[in-house]
């Protein structure tokens, strides 16, 4: 397939390439510039015509695009560039879009004091912190195009990422060793990246609805989120076990 990625600078983005190229066309773009072996377009989510322009003969968008805390930007990257990337589908009878968020674009706050098997499907209650808000908007504004066009979107949800090789999380954050606990929500790159392919192969007639939400994360102990869902529908079976990670440190 032909798969425009947006935002594919960031920290997911290199490991979604290494998961799709071989198997598929990609084109990269981002509001920086990237070094790359694949077709390049610098592109701001939150230009309309700049997005309509970079989806022309793409049969899918990966939306990886983000920005967290600027108030004006955020809703102009996470919720605008989704109304961008939807019409760009439209225009380009585009079927298949792949979206990304936190979790808590799903289960933000009110959720924290459950801790049992939630799932994707639960109530959208992203909060008011402008980056699960703004990423929530977004999703919703994919979600009403699905009503009024024949277009899927697949929500990829994510929260914690871990390297399985050298047990580091995230850049900037403390290293996650044997004996220490972890956010029950964690994933390794390896196999986030994976769940792309994963969205990409799934028939559309399968999918429930148009518009379907998926927690990445493999099984962990804990249990507060659900990857069943992401499980059964996807076909997404996680190949690192994170279950190491988990146990409490002895003092
Ligand atoms: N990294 C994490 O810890 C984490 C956790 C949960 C969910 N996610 C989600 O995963 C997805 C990818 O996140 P990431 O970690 O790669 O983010 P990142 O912040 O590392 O990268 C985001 C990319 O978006 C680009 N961008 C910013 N403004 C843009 C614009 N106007 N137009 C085009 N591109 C623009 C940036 O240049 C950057 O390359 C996002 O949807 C994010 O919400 C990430």
């Amino acid at each position: 397939m032909n798969v425009l990625i947006l935002g594919a600078n960031g920290e997911l983005g290199p490991h979604v390439v290494r998961a799709l190229e071989g198997r598929h066309r990609l084109r990269l773009s981002d509001i920086n510039e990237l070094e790359t072996r694949h077709e390049y377009l610098k592109v701001d989510a939150s230009d309309i015509d700049q997005v309509i322009a970079a989806a022309d003969g793409m049969d899918v968008i990966i939306n990886l695009s983000v920005l967290r805390k600027d108030r004006r930007l955020a809703f102009d990257v996470n919720a605008r560039g989704c109304y961008n990337m939807m019409v760009a589908a439209v225009e380009h009878g585009i079927d298949r879009v792949i979206n990304t968020g936190p979790f808590y674009v799903v289960a933000g706050p009110t959720y924290e004091r459950f801790d049992h098997m939630i799932g994707p499907d639960v109530p959208h209650q992203p909060g008011t912190y402008l980056y699960a808000l703004t990423k929530s908007l977004g999703q919703e504004i994919c979600r009403v195009f699905t009503d009024s066009h024949d277009i899927h979107v697949l929500d990829l949800l994510f929260y914690m990422f871990l390297d399985a090789e050298t047990h580091t999380v995230e850049s900037g954050s403390p290293i996650a060793n044997i004996g220490h606990d972890l956010v029950p929500y964690t994933v390794s790159w390896g196999d986030a990246a994976d769940a792309f392919g994963c969205a990409l192969d799934v028939e559309l007639d399968s999918l429930p609805s148009r518009s379907e939400v998926f927690f990445v994360f493999p099984d962990l102990p804990h249990q507060k989120f659900s990857n069943e869902k992401t499980r059964r529908i996807l076909g997404w079976e996680p190949k690192d076990k994170l279950d190491q990670f988990w146990k409490k440190a002895k003092s």
